[in-house]
């Protein structure tokens, strides 16, 4: 396959900090013939890590926008730990037979969940959502004018999905990250600040902030990330995200 200008782009020169990632030739050989990649994960280990980053370097290196780099995976890390986190929830509350859809079970489990949730935990009720069935998925597409991550979750709560929009109106209302954390800095305690963070990394690059989104999607989690690389990109929420002309 071949890019909008008819040149066929191989990258293989990637420095060689990216030489040891799992399954290297297939993420290449599928960013190089313009294919989807997707990818299954359960606790983001640090393989799976390695292989987004990787799978963004030679993205972006195709693209030629290298600079993108460590807001592209920054971002993405941050919305594939949401996820895996919502998994590894839903994994827990099934072991210890709670109804996570009724407020009051919801209410006890997060409970008990409150302080537990390290990366042990994440460990183990990864572990326990891989066994059932429970996948978080990560799917890439790409062209010369914008790649997309769709990230594919347990479906979030009544409760999750208020506090995903007060953190995105939160996002909104900032500029950048200095200002939000003189605002900020007395009470959050790092607490919950991913998805404010997202949106003000995306500002700082000038990209708009309407190209992330999460929602609910056919009885799942859906995280949506854009991340737009020419004049061309046409968000799948059309021409203007942000639902207003420039
Ligand atoms: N994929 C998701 N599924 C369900 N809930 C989510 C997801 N992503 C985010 N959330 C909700 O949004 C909240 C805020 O997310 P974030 O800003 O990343 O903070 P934190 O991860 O530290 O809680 C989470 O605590 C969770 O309730
Ligand atoms: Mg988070």
């Amino acid at each position: 396959m071949s890019d909008a200008s008819g040149r066929t782009v191989i990258v293989d020169d990637l420095d060689g900090h990216y030489e040891d990632v799992r399954n290297r030739e297939s993420i290449l050989k599928a960013i190089n013939t313009g294919q989807k990649l997707v990818f299954l994960t359960h606790v983001l280990s640090e393989n799976m890590e390695h292989q987004l980053d990787f799978v963004i370097a030679a993205l972006l290196k195709k693209y030629d926008q290298e600079h993108l780099q460590s807001t592209f995976y920054t971002c993405l890390k941050e919305i594939v730990i949401n996820a895996t986190k919502a998994n590894a929830k839903e994994a827990y509350f099934k072991a210890e037979g709670l109804k996570i859809d009724q407020e009051e079970d919801y209410e006890r489990g997060m409970a008990r969940l409150r302080g537990a949730m390290n990366e042990a935990w994440i460990e183990k009720y990864g572990a326990a959502a891989k066994e059932m069935g429970l996948d978080v998925s990560i799917t890439f597409e790409h062209n010369s004018d914008g790649v997309r991550v769709l990230v594919w979750s347990s479906p979030m709560k009544a409760r999750e999905e208020s506090r995903i929009r007060q953190k995105l109106a939160e996002g909104m209302r900032y500029d950048d990250i200095v200002a939000f954390y003189l605002a900020n800095a007395d009470q959050t305690e790092g607490e919950g600040i991913g998805l404010v963070m997202i949106l003000l990394l995306l500002k700082a690059e000038h990209i708009s902030p309407h190209l992330f989104r999460i929602g609910t999607v056919e009885q799942k989690t859906l995280a949506r990330l854009e991340i737009p690389l020419s004049e061309n990109f046409v968000s799948v929420r059309g021409a203007d995200p942000a639902g207003h002309k420039k």
